[in-house]
């Protein structure tokens, strides 16, 4: 692709997330006010790029977005242009069909495509990079699990959702003497759930990277108990698995380039341990509140960085890239570092040791 750059696309992909607006509020302003550029949406993620689904995005189109939840783009969790579904005699068939997506962008006299996504939105970017598309990254997901940037925008936003509903539980679960369950999303990553957990006061912390010994919580819980704290607080993140189980599948979306969907760990663990400890128990599986709404103060401002980045990278020619944020500084790293390397919560790490020290048990 020509790298004189004087119209860019941007494209909001997978699940969606706080602050999706904020990045294209603060590209589109870069792009125009900075830079003097023409700039479009691709709306729905990949489904737009392949029917060719462009809109002309201006001052005016992103002017009182930025606290806005969702994307004002749209997007979609299930459309992979180079594994595209196609029911051919009652079956399904996957085609590539990324040259429809590539051939609009030409048609459209797109120049570059910033990519505001996760780990599936991000691989078909370097899959578009690879065939010469002038692509650049923007780490998206509440789960804050990609690999090279320290923190992805709308992981903020998620902690606070669900340490609010710690401390929701937390009177409820006192005034019954229960033991409340609260799952947490993450995919197969902890950090919601050891964040909100420190942050919530929580007793007890689950997470796939430390498989749990039900019975080690549940000796936590008779401890407090014994103490004369008849209730207990439990932080299940949805992909968290006991020593000798598995993960808790939900769903699976058979047209989904991920198509397991989690969910269901929190109930397994609240009967267990209404069993164990002797105390009623509930389980509260949080789920996509903590997607929507308004993003926190820290994630405009991280979401209006990476934007800002963006497209700045763009204009330096720096193709191939995910803008990330290292310590406080921006930097980038290439799309063919950060894709295929999950970034899971390290069990030695310094959080999980500081909770153990106050007393929080990991079930190991
Ligand atoms: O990746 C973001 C996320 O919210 C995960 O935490 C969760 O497992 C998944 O997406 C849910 O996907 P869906 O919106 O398709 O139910």
């Amino acid at each position: 692709m020509d790298k004189i750059i004087k119209r860019i696309a941007i494209m909001t992909g997978g699940g969606d997330c706080p602050g999706l607006n904020a990045v294209i509020r603060a590209a589109v302003r870069t792009a125009i006010m900075k830079y003097g550029l023409e700039v479009v949406g691709v709306k729905e993620g990949y489904k737009g790029l392949y029917k060719g689904d462009f809109v002309k995005l201006d001052l005016n189109t992103i002017s009182g977005i930025l606290p806005r939840g969702g994307t004002i783009l749209y997007s979609s969790n299930k459309d992979n242009l180079f594994l595209y579904p196609f029911v051919e005699d009652g079956k399904t068939v996957l085609k590539d069909v990324s040259d429809v997506g590539l051939n609009n962008l030409k048609n459209a006299g797109i120049d570059a495509l910033i990519i505001i996504g996760g780990d599936g939105t991000l691989t078909s970017g370097r899959d578009y990079a690879r065939k010469g598309v002038n692509i650049v990254g923007v780490p998206k997901t509440i789960d804050n699990d990609l690999a090279s940037t320290d923190t992805t925008f709308g992981f903020d936003t998620a902690v606070a959702v669900a340490t609010e509903a710690l401390d929701r539980l937390h009177t409820t679960a006192e005034s019954h003497h229960r033991i409340m369950c609260l799952e947490v999303m993450g995919r197969y990553a902890g950090w919601i759930a050891l964040h909100a957990g420190v942050a919530g006061g929580a007793d007890a912390i689950l997470i796939p990277e430390i498989p749990y010994d039900i019975n080690k919580v549940a000796e936590a819980l008779l401890t407090r108990k014994d103490n004369g704290k008849e209730f207990g607080i439990v932080v299940v993140a949805e992909g968290a698995k006991s020593l000798t189980g598995e993960m808790v599948v939900n769903q699976v979306v058979e047209n989904s380039p991920d198509p397991i969907r989690l969910g269901g760990v929190a109930n397994v663990v609240a009967n267990q341990l209404e069993k164990l400890v002797g105390l009623e128990s509930r389980a509260t599986i949080l789920g996509h509140l903590q997607r929507g709404g308004s993003p926190s103060a820290f994630d405009r401002i991280l979401s209006t960085r990476y934007g800002v980045r963006a497209v700045e990278l763009v204009m330096e020619g720096k193709f191939g890239n995910m803008v990330t944020l290292k310590g406080n500084k921006m930097s980038f790293d290439t799309l063919e570092n950060v894709i295929g390397q999950e970034k899971c919560v390290d069990p030695d790490g310094e959080l999980v040791q500081t909770a153990k020290k106050i007393g929080v048990t990991f079930g190991d």
